[in-house]
């Protein structure tokens, strides 16, 4: 028999590096206030049911309580030797009051233990990052609110298509983020579910009361089958590959603002709040939150690849495979809801070149698709007149002007059916106003999907 909690089949005490490689206390220690919350909630159950009596379930929980304080407190130290959370739990609750902690472990195992504190820790990040990214959308709309009425170009391939207005731009993001928010919130379903009781993978002999554990915990059910609770990581799954296509989200979204504050565009100005400086040349201020969000994409995704390689050949029920499950989860979270933040503040700070981004449309053949249209709503067949405009695009670019630039005279000899009324089509702003069918960029279309979000939001 050696020391451990598990020690009494064992003749030979660990391998010293052996012990530190199998060990996930250095980075599963955030999980402790939430296995603390789940024995808690086993003791009074145990209690309740008669498993163990009434005095050494109040006897437990008084004990599990102290350690929830000394652990608010700081004054938990946690060690190496006793392997993982729940073990260097159950050795403090022993020092607190003694043998009858070893009673707290009737019908409960450590597989049943982890799985229910990854679930409690897993939704209480959810229910921040909902939180969080509830705040950005809110921003966003904010912003679509202020630039209902800015016009710059919009682009395909990066390169001028067809003018927008700004408003249109950040509600496609907002559409997006509302998409995150319900998968994340679908998420859920599946995180709220209570493994506790499943034990080991088969369930136990005890009469136990699982109902009651799921309401003390706050789960809205309980699972149906022992081996799933114990043997499927699916929800953390969920939540790694919901996190990889906000992060993707918001890694374009950063694109595009480090596009927009270079001095090719001067579209926006960041923040310096929310900006950096370079260590040799004076002049310079750099988007690097948005590179970094951008960056961060990377390990969000890592994280989702790693976990779906790691269950991919796994038996039923519990391998130890599964503690893998933890840093990337942890690293993902953590990444997620600082992500957020900045990416919040860095939005809502940002300065809009207003001007800057209308004199653009000014300066481009982003209105050829009017002209086009222009022609055929007089009766030209569309594809004649979009190859009537090309050429005229292509004589403007040799000639150095734009559109809105050529005569009346030069119009009436591409086509007698222009009039007058052209230049007013050609205008960016008559442009977007026009665009009025379902989802497009009209003003009036913005606001009508701005009225749509707020509603929304309300909820
Ligand atoms: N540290 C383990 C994990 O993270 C806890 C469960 C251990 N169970 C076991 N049978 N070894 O998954």
């Amino acid at each position: 028999m050696t020391e451990k909690l598990w020690g009494g089949r064992f003749e030979a005490s660990l391998d010293e590096a052996t012990e530190n490689f199998g060990a996930s206390i250095k980075f599963e220690q955030r999980l402790a206030y939430f296995d603390l919350q789940g024995s808690l909630a086993h003791a009074k159950m145990l209690g309740a049911t008669g498993i163990v009596t009434d005095k050494e379930a109040q006897i437990i929980s008084d004990g599990l309580k102290s350690l929830q304080q000394q652990l608010l407190e700081g004054r938990i130290e946690f060690k190496t030797e006793n392997e993982d959370i729940h073990m260097n739990m159950e050795h403090y609750l022993r020092e607190e009051i003694g043998p009858v902690a070893g009673k707290l472990h009737t019908a409960r195992s450590r597989n049943d233990q982890v799985a229910t504190d990854m679930h409690l820790y897993l939704k209480s990040v959810v229910h921040q990052s909902l939180e969080k990214l509830k705040k950005l959308r809110t921003t966003l709309v904010n912003l679509s609110v202020n630039h209902v009425d800015t016009i710059l170009p919009g682009y395909t391939h990066l390169q001028r298509a067809q003018p927008i207005c700004l408003g249109q731009h950040f509600m496609a993001y907002y559409q997006m983020f509302t998409r995150d928010y319900e998968r994340f919130e679908f998420n859920l379903n599946h995180i709220d579910i209570n493994p506790l009781g499943a034990a080991a993978l088969a369930g136990t002999t005890f009469p136990i009361d699982r109902k009651l554990t799921t309401q003390l915990l706050g789960f809205s059910k309980a699972y149906d089958n022992a081996m799933d609770a114990v043997s499927d990581r699916d929800f953390i799954l969920e939540f790694l590959s919901n996190a990889s296509m906000l992060m993707m989200h918001l890694s374009r979204l950063c694109e595009e603002i480090i596009l927009w504050c270079s001095q090719e565009f001067q579209f926006i100005t960041l923040s310096d709040q929310y900006s950096t400086g370079s260590s040799i040349m004076p002049q310079k201020k750099n988007p690097d939150m948005a590179e970094l969000i951008r960056g961060k994409t990377g390990r969000v995704y890592g994280n989702l690849l790693g976990l779906l390689t790691v269950m991919k050949g796994l038996p039923l029920a519990y391998n130890k495979d599964l503690q893998e499950d933890k840093e990337g989860m942890f690293d993902t979270a953590d990444t997620l809801l600082m992500v957020l933040s900045v990416m919040d503040g860095m939005m809502s700070t940002m300065t809009v070149n207003v001007d800057n981004m209308e004199k653009a449309t000014h300066q481009d053949f982003s209105n050829a698709t009017e002209l086009a249209d222009y022609l055929s709503t007089k009766g030209m067949p569309f594809r004649e007149a979009h190859a009537i405009v090309g050429q005229m695009v292509l004589h403007c670019l040799k000639e150095g002007k734009y559109l809105q630039d050529v005569s009346l005279e030069q119009y009436k000899a591409m086509s007698p059916l222009i009039e007058k009324d052209v230049y007013e089509v050609l205008d960016p702003r008559v442009a977007v106003a026009r665009r009025t069918s379902l989802g497009g960029t009209a003003f009036e279309s913005v606001r009508a999907q701005i009225k749509q979000a707020k509603s929304e939001l309300r909820r």
